[in-house]
């Protein structure tokens, strides 16, 4: 989510921080700042805003000091602001650190250490980290970091300075990608190929549970314990604009690939240990809350809208209440039934689609309670809303959402959970079934994208057709909805959805011979009308290549190609169903040598009307 850097060497080391925040910003860019240590002191400069902000700050400064470390936020803990912004320090000013990730213990032990008399400066998990290490610190560097990874919890990818220790930086990781570049008499750390490609092409990459020592002159490589570990150096041979897709072609195709982490980030901290709750401590929601609330509003654009309507499913089946869901652009022009015991929820990933924000608007001014899902800390959307839960995808760059879309998808089954466990319409024995398989998800969604051959397969042989159809009923549909968009918005495609159970009322007519039908047919449920539906098209000739998870074995009898993806309870199987539905998308696209990440006439965030 973060970008981070680190300098050591015989040169200033601010040129290369700055430059290599610059080749970062693509991930995330709210706030800046960088601390460079000249002989006596640590100068640290942070500001609010594009990295742009931050120069401007430096206009006049010389800066001497041959080591420094930078940052880049995409925040999650504490709003977009100076205070917020990295590094942060201890209270003497003597560590420094950034940090990339989530610090999911970080209460407890901001707590506690304010209990023994640390001031604190700033709302971010990262704090604790520069305060713990002043705790622990005793005169060695490299163990008082190692004491510091042992208290906390969560995935970060961290960098230590100390004015202590002007020869050494060290940097640790865990979950989030963490590079060391070699060069002569200087090293580098980023947390991303693109910061360093430019100064060295030797590296070494970094992996879950290694502490990095490093100096201008060496790198030593250890575990948590302090043994060394033996590294092989990794040459790096991609061009710049390659690291920066993390060597994917396409930023969407990196996107895909980051939804197992995606996903398991929303999740974290949200599921109670011991497995048997949700626990939203954002909302803080009560049982007298949701009785007071008779009916939902999910009000979202695009990609956003079809998790509103996997979202309406969710909370209708487990928590019982009524929800519509509406297209912003709709609601707000409907003179909606809406007033103070109507709860509406709006979805938007960046947060300032102008649309979804003149709902939220409107809803407020009519009385009702709000809450924005977004991915983005400090948007509009966000600060406008009464209550916030947010995804934590990280920034998503390609025009077509796929990881957004995955990680609204797994908040609002929590959300749905969390409410339905206030209100007692689920037995405590689904919740733990259910929780238990939400947790199996990341892990599901990597074996999904283990695969792609057959997908590149399909991809080549109906890329060139002018139009495919999608159906499927229940949940299947809205997945179908998602697929046929990824489809049409990239590929140019002509993609339509349709509930299966509908196609008799019109759509059936333009099924004809050869005319490729993606049907999804994971929903137990209505196993059998699907596989009814399924026969209608065949009848006609279609072309079906049929959604199904692993061991149906009766699907294959009717349709001409199968995709399978993991079994899991049809609730949560349209965040795998999906999945084979993105690169479809994406090798149809690249079938058709159509630009991936940005289709024509189409724009990331829709701030206009
Ligand atoms: C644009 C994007 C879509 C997105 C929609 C809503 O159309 O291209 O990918 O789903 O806006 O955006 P939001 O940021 O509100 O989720």
């Amino acid at each position: 989510m973060c970008g981070i850097v680190g300098y050591i060497g015989n040169k200033s080391a601010a040129p290369f921080l700055l430059d290599g925040l610059t080749k970062l910003e693509y991930r995330g860019y709210d706030s800046a700042g960088i601390a460079v240590f000249d002989a006596h002191d640590v100068f640290i400069e942070k500001s609010v805003g594009r990295l742009d902000a931050l120069k401007e700050k430096l206009k006049g400064v010389t800066l001497d000091g041959v080591i420094g470390i930078g940052h880049t936020r995409w925040a999650t803990h504490g709003r977009p602001s100076d205070q917020n912004a990295h590094p942060h320090t201890d209270c003497n000013g003597e560590f420094v650190v950034v940090h990339n990730g989530i610090i999911e213990n970080f209460m407890p032990l901001k707590e506690a250490l304010i209990a023994k008399g640390h001031h604190f400066t700033s709302e971010t998990d990262t704090e604790v980290v520069a305060h713990l290490i002043e705790e622990f610190y005793e005169g060695d560097f490299a163990a008082a970091v190692r004491a510091v990874l042992k208290k906390i919890e969560g995935s970060y990818s961290l960098v230590f300075m100390s004015e202590k220790h002007p020869d050494t930086l060290i940097c640790a990781k865990q979950d989030n990608p963490l590079v060391v570049g070699l060069g002569d008499g200087e090293n580098f750390i980023a947390s991303d190929i693109p910061a360093i490609i430019s100064r060295t092409r030797r590296t070494y990459i970094l992996n879950d549970g290694e502490i990095a020592i490093v100096k201008k002159d060496s790198v030593e490589i250890t575990d948590r314990e302090g043994k060394p570990v033996d590294k092989k150096i990794f040459h790096v041979s991609w061009n710049a604009e390659a690291a920066e897709k993390g060597g994917y072609e396409h930023f969407m195709l990196k996107e895909i690939n980051e939804q197992p982490k995606a996903v398991r980030d929303t999740m974290s901290k949200r599921v109670a240990k011991d497995g048997s709750r949700i626990t939203l401590d954002e909302l803080n929601w009560s049982k007298e809350f949701l009785d007071g609330i008779d009916k939902v509003y999910i009000v979202a654009c695009g990609t956003a809208y079809h998790a509103g309507l996997v979202g309406k499913f969710y909370i209708e089946k487990l928590a019982r209440i009524l929800v519509e869901v509406d297209l912003a652009s709709e609601f707000r022009y409907r003179d909606p039934i809406v007033d103070e015991k109507t709860l509406v929820i709006v979805i938007s990933q960046s947060g300032e689609t102008s649309d979804t924000l003149a709902a939220l608007k409107e809803a407020k001014r009519r009385g009702a309670r709000t809450l924005a899902v977004t991915n983005v800390v400090g948007s509009s959307i966000a600060r406008e809303a009464d209550q916030v839960v947010h995804t934590w995808a990280g920034p998503e760059i390609a025009v077509a959402s796929t990881k957004a879309y995955t990680t609204q998808l797994i908040l609002m089954f929590m959300l749905a959970l969390y409410m339905a466990q206030l209100r007692s319409t689920v037995s405590d024995e689904r919740a733990r079934e259910l929780i238990g398989l939400l947790k199996k998800i990341p892990a599901q969604i990597s074996e999904t994208l283990s695969d792609v051959e057959p997908i590149k397969t399909f991809a080549r042989r109906y890329g060139f057709n002018e139009d495919v159809f999608y159906i499927g009923r229940s949940l299947d549909y809205d997945v179908a909805l998602e697929g046929a968009l990824k489809l049409k918005e990239i590929s140019y495609i002509h993609a339509e959805a349709y509930a299966s159970g509908e196609l008799k009322h019109g759509t059936l007519a333009l099924i004809v011979e050869g005319v490729p039908v993606i049907a999804l047919a994971t929903q137990k449920s209505v196993y059998e009308k699907t596989i009814s539906n399924i026969k209608e098209v065949k009848a006609r000739d279609a072309v079906v290549i049929g959604i199904a998870a692993d061991g149906d074995e009766e699907i294959g009898k009717f349709v001409d190609h199968v995709m399978f993806v993991p079994d899991t309870d049809e609730l949560l199987i349209p965040l795998l169903a999906v999945v084979p539905l993105q690169l479809l998308a994406y090798y149809a696209a690249i079938t058709r040598g159509c630009d991936v990440d940005k289709p024509r006439n189409l724009a990331k965030s829709v701030t206009v009307e």
